[in-house]
Order: structure tokens, then C-alpha cells, then sequence
């Protein structure tokens, strides 16, 4: 199995942390004895403009369910992310950007970042924008993506931020299903020395009839390249932006008024709008910040995601600006110029705190220690991961090259529906196992279960989930409740489902395996085998399509199509070209598939339904232990599979 190497808490970290190991157990125990004291305590993190009374109002189960948090306090997120911080210390940097190119940055101060959060709030009031509309946001990784997510949050619209790498009919969609009034788009995006079309995305996607509420899309110029300007719908940025007054007091919103949507691909069906609200989640964000960095004031903290996911939410924007962090946004990619790039920022910026994906430490890891070792790095003192299971040799390189065994390294369990870490390690207070998570944050309750929904003590391998409810916990899934409480909370009813397999260690690590369901985790990004599968089918050579995961050494795991042609069609090398170029262009190149295999036939029980177990373990190429077949409607059709599986990897 995994290694157990055991890494102490380092001692200048258990001198100096805010908590060290004694506070973990007092603090874990104090949010499970009294919880509504230490939620009360924590809650004074935040600037509330009228104090709640109430902790908290959970059930997970079906008579009474509903989860609200501090539900009769009022706040404002922009406020506590930026007002408070620019009242303080106005020149102090909130944002340091570091651009594609190697010579561009740019430093941003709370003070600054307060106008322009206000001028461009303004600008969104001007086009009709209120309390509680949407309003998608495609950009690049560039300030104004933050600013946009900030104006939204002053005037308590709810935004919803679409990953610049999905395709138009991904973004319509998202656009659709919210139905946002507002676009807010680039020209283009810089990645790796290449221009990514934006602007031309949107416009393709506004062209769907379904995406007919959008009345206007604000345009940031970030390239200069040529796009097409819709005069009675398309604005720039900047020419918004110098007009708008720089007032624009915060509206005070309900803690469980909603704060943002942001899609997340499940097992069935089209993605899911995962709502989070204003108060719980800024809470839970600017709460794991603090504990799990360790955030000093002045530092620079670095988390390498993309705003696009939940990671970037929360710990680019609110959890770091919530606590009055500088927190730096990187527009490119780990292998531009070169892959020493990140710890040429890290120096550039002198970066104290740094957080990846393990697929991006792998893809570096390949390239040998030189573009590390090259590099000073003596500004950082911890590192973290995020993700994705990290497997102990990519994080033992990551300790050892990158950390120069000086910096703890946090692995972070989470999920978008989460809102933030749930299991994680104090680095003052927690040893480290390479690739365990560790131990839950004070007041989650993770157990184990099995199948049956038995709760396992002790050692115990099963499927995560956590019994009852966090204040960083997503609220609904936008536009459909039923779906909300089907998904999370029927599998083991009165608890929240996580997905995940897990093991437990005889000292109470938590080890996570993976998805359980049929999703996939390619390089730290979710991925519904369906909606592959649907984008598959699509195409008008395609009968049927059953998508898996299979091991991939960089992404962590790779995606395996097994396809079935219309009858005549020919499956050629050709033909697996173009059905991976469509994949890209229906869902984006996030989604592109690794292997197509054509099969002829998929291995169905006689009820129809495939199996799926079945294919997996064609795809890892494991082909001695495929377990019962016996009620396979043709059992034939495995061997048929095993045969072809050459031709697709
Ligand atoms: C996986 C990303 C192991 C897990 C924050 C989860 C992890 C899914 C880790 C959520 C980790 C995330 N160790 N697995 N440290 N972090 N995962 O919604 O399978 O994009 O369910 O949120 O990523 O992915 P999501």
C-alpha cells in the first residue's frame, strides 16, 4: 500500500504557529461540545453590519431539511474582503499579478482595488444589474476577473464564473441554466505565448435562442487582438470603468442571501449550479485560510489555481483577501518560458505560501530537479496541494526539491460543494503522512461508511461522508432543490455524500481513493464520464459511447472512450482524430479524451445497463479479474473489448 513515512511538526513551526498541537485538540474540542460558542468566536473574523443571533439551523434529513448558517446576520463579502483592509492600510498589495509573460506584472493595493471595485459595481448598477441577478464572468486569469467577482459581491449580484478553457456550448449552457443577465468576457486570454479566443466564444454562445436575457457583455481588453463589437449589447471595460462614479457604499445582504453559482460536473445529467451564500462560505473560506497557512500579514500567498474553479474562489479571492492577504494571480502556464517559471515567481514575488495541483507538480517533477534546484525559493516556508490525490513520490519531491525539507506541506481535501478545506493538516499542529489529507478541521465531522450505510470506527476503508453540517457548505444547486437533497443526502440518508472513497489509519488519517461514482478527476479538474459520453453520441458517426477513467502518470487520470459506430461507419485513426476534436470543441479542452476505443458491442447486463466496472478495468488494462460476467447479455463481447483495447492507447 502507501508509504507511512511519518513527518514531524517541524520545531520552529510548533513555536510559532498559531496553533500547535495542544490548540488543535482544544479547539476540536470546544466546536464539538459547545459549537454555537466557537462559531460565535470564529464569526468575529468577520465584519458583520448587524450581528446574528442564531448559529445555526441545519437538517440533512428529509422532514426538515434545509442548511442555514447565521441566518439572521447581515454582511457585506466585498466589504470584508477589501473595505476593512483599505480603512486600515490602503497602500498595503492585495493583488500581485504576474502576466503570461514573464515581464509583465502588476501590484494592486487595497486601496486601489476599493475604486475599482467600486467604479465597475457602478458600471454594473448602469446596465440594469440588482440585488440578486446573475451575471456570468469568462476571463482570463487577470485582475479584472477578481474585481468583476468583488463588484458583484458589493451589490449582491450573484456571479457566476465560467472556466475560460470551456467552449461555447459549455458556456451557453451555464449561461442558460442561471440565466444571467451580463456577460463579462476578454478580448482574448494570454496562455504559454498563445492568444485563447474569449470574446468569440461568447459571442458563439449568445447565439443559442435559449441565451436570450443576456442584454449586455462588458468587455476587458487584455490583448488588443481584433474582435467584433456589438454596439447595441458589447461595452469595454475601460471606457465603462473611467465614467462610473468611484462611490458605491455595500449593500448589506442576509447571510444566506447567495454570494455565487458555480458549475461542477456530477454523475448524471448536465453540470450542477452549486450555490453558495454569503455568510457561511466567507466564513469558512477566510477561517481556513488563517489555520491551514498560516497566514502572517505582509506575506505572499500563492495558490496557482485558476479562478475558473472553486480552488481560485476561494483561496485567490475571498479566503485571502477576507483575512487582508497579498495574494498573487498567475495568468500562465508552469512551463512558460520554461518549466522553472513558478519558482522564478515565487522569487520574483518573494512567495512565501505556494498551493498546486499534484498533476502540475508531476508534470514538473518529469522534467528532472535542475529547473527547481536553479531557482533560490528561500521565501517559502509552506506549501500546499490541492485537488487530487497527491501520490508519496510527488509529494516527497515536492518536500524534498521544491521545500528543501524545510516546508510542511498541506494536502487539502475539499470540494466545490464544500466551499473550502475540510480535511487538512495544521502545519503547526499536524504530522505528516506523504499523500494522506490527514485530520478534519474543527467542527467537520467526516465518517466512513460502507456500502449499507454502516458507520466504521477505527481502521476502516468505505465511502466518505460527513455527518452533519459546516458553514462553508453549498446551500442548493441553483434551480433544483429536489436534485440538491437527491444527490447528496438519499445515498446515506442524514448525511452529506461526498463521492469519495476513503480510507481511515489505525492513528485517524484520512487517506482519500477517489470518486466512487462516475466521475473523473483529469489533472485536478471533475469530469462527468456522461457528459463525455453525451458530447460523444453527439457526433453523427456515434451510436453509443461509454466513457471511464484510466491511470495517466501527469493528470492523474486520463479519459477512456469506448465508442460504438452507426452501422457502416468506419473506425479508423482518422476518425478517433476527429472524434477528439470534438470532444474539445463540445465540451472544451479539459475534456479531451486520451484513448477512444471502438468496440462493437459494450458489455451490457440484459436489463440494458452497461457495465461499467467491466470497462474500467479494460481501460487500466487490468484484464484478470473482471469478476462476475455471468450476467452479461453476451459475455462474448469482453474478450472482443480486451482484443481491441491495443489499438486505442
Ligand atoms: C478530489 C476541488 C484527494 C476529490 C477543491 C473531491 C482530492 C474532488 C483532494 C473535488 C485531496 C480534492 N486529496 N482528493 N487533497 N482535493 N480531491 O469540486 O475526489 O473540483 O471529491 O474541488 O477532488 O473536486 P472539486
Amino acid at each position: 500500500m502507501t508509504t507511512e513515512t511519518l513527518y514531524p511538526v517541524p520545531a520552529e513551526w510548533a513555536a510559532r504557529a498559531k496553533i500547535d498541537s495542544a490548540g488543535y485538540t482544544r479547539r476540536t474540542e470546544l466546536a464539538a461540545t459547545d459549537p454555537d460558542m466557537f462559531w460565535r468566536d470564529e464569526a468575529q473574523r468577520l465584519d458583520w453590519i448587524a450581528p446574528f443571533t442564531r448559529v445555526k439551523n441545519t437538517s440533512f434529513n428529509e422532514s426538515d431539511f434545509g442548511i442555514k448558517w447565521f441566518e439572521d446576520g447581515t454582511l457585506n463579502v466585498s466589504a470584508n474582503c477589501i473595505d476593512r483592509h483599505a480603512a486600515r492600510n490602503p497602500a498595503a498589495i492585495a493583488i500581485l499579478w504576474e502576466g503570461d509573460d514573464p515581464a509583465e506584472s502588476r501590484a494592486i493595493s487595497y486601496g486601489e482595488l476599493l475604486e475599482e471595485v467600486c467604479r465597475f459595481a457602478n458600471v454594473l448598477k448602469g446596465q440594469g444589474i440588482a440585488k440578486g441577478d446573475r451575471v456570468t464572468i469568462y476571463l482570463p486569469m487577470i485582475p479584472e476577473a477578481a474585481v468583476a467577482m468583488l463588484a458583484c459581491a458589493r451589490i449582491g449580484a450573484i456571479h457566476s464564473v465560467v472556466f475560460g478553457g470551456f467552449s461555447p456550448d459549455s458556456l451557453a449552457s451555464r449561461i442558460e441554466d442561471c440565466d444571467s443577465k451580463l456577460v463579462i468576457t476578454a478580448d482574448e486570454g494570454c496562455r504559454g505565448g498563445k492568444r485563447v479566443t474569449l470574446k468569440g466564444n461568447v459571442d458563439a454562445a449568445l447565439r443559442h435562442v435559449h441565451c436570450a436575457g443576456v442584454t449586455s457583455v462588458i468587455v476587458v481588453r487584455r490583448t488588443g487582438g481584433a474582435i467584433a463589437m456589438q454596439p447595441d449589447r458589447d461595452i469595454w471595460y475601460h471606457d465603462a470603468i473611467a465614467e462610473a462614479a468611484v462611490d458605491c457604499p455595500p449593500e448589506p445582504m442576509n447571510a444566506e442571501d447567495p454570494l455565487f453559482i458555480l458549475y461542477t460536473s456530477g454523475s448524471t445529467g448536465k453540470p450542477k449550479g452549486v450555490l453558495h451564500t454569503s455568510g457561511g462560505y466567507l466564513l469558512w473560506a477566510a477561517m481556513t485560510h488563517d489555520y491551514i497557512f498560516d497566514y502572517r500579514p505582509g506575506e505572499v500567498f500563492w495558490c496557482a489555481a485558476d479562478i475558473g474553479w472553486v480552488t481560485g474562489h476561494t483561496y485567490i479571492v475571498y479566503g485571502a483577501l477576507a483575512n487582508g492577504a497579498t495574494t498573487l494571480m498567475f495568468e500562465g502556464i508552469p512551463n512558460y518560458p520554461d518549466f522553472s517559471r513558478f519558482w522564478d515567481i515565487v522569487d520574483k514575488h518573494q512567495v512565501n505560501i505556494f498551493y498546486a495541483a499534484p498533476t502540475a507538480l508531476r508534470a514538473l517533477m518529469r522534467e528532472g530537479d535542475t529547473p527547481v534546484t536553479r531557482t533560490s525559493r528561500a521565501s517559502l516556508r509552506l506549501l500546499g496541494s490541492v485537488g487530487e490525490p497527491i501520490n508519496p513520490d510527488a509529494w516527497e519531491w515536492y518536500h524534498r526539491v521544491v521545500g528543501e525539507r524545510r516546508c510542511p506541506i498541506v494536502d487539502t481535501w475539499w470540494q466545490t460543494e464544500t466551499g473550502g478545506a475540510m480535511i487538512s493538516p495544521l502545519p503547526g499542529a499536524t504530522a505528516l503522512k506523504p499523500g494522506s489529507a490527514s485530520t478534519p478541521l474543527f467542527g467537520v465531522l467526516p465518517e466512513i461508511v460502507d456500502a449499507d450505510g454502516v458507520v466504521l470506527d477505527g481502521a476502516a476503508s468505505g465511502n466518505l461522508v460527513i455527518a452533519d453540517s459546516w458553514p462553508g457548505q453549498m446551500r442548493t444547486i441553483w434551480n433544483d432543490h429536489a436534485r440538491f437533497f437527491q444527490t447528496y443526502f438519499t445515498t446515506y440518508p442524514g448525511k452529506y455524500f461526498t463521492g469519495d472513497g476513503c480510507r481511515r489509519d489505525p492513528d485517524g488519517y484520512y487517506w482519500i481513493t477517489g470518486r466512487v461514482d462516475d466521475v473523473i478527476n483529469v489533472s485536478g479538474h471533475r469530469m462527468g464520464t456522461a457528459e463525455v459520453e453525451s458530447a460523444l453520441v453527439a457526433h453523427g458517426k456515434v451510436a453509443e459511447a461509454a466513457v471511464v477513467g484510466m491511470p495517466h502518470d501527469i493528470k492523474g487520470q486520463g479519459i477512456y472512450a469506448f465508442v460504438t459506430l452507426n452501422a457502416h461507419e468506419v473506425g479508423d485513426a482518422a476518425l478517433r482524430a476527429e472524434l477528439v476534436r470534438w470532444v474539445r470543441t463540445e465540451i472544451g479542452p479539459i475534456a479531451t479524451p486520451d484513448a477512444i476505443q471502438f468496440a462493437p458491442a459494450l458489455p451490457k447486463t440484459r436489463s440494458g445497463k452497461i457495465m461499467r466496472r467491466i470497462l474500467r478495468k479494460i481501460a487500466e488494462g487490468d484484464f484478470s479479474s473482471f469478476g462476475d460476467t455471468s450476467t452479461l447479455a453476451d459475455p462474448g463481447v469482453v474478450d472482443v473489448l480486451v482484443a481491441g483495447r491495443a489499438d486505442a492507447v
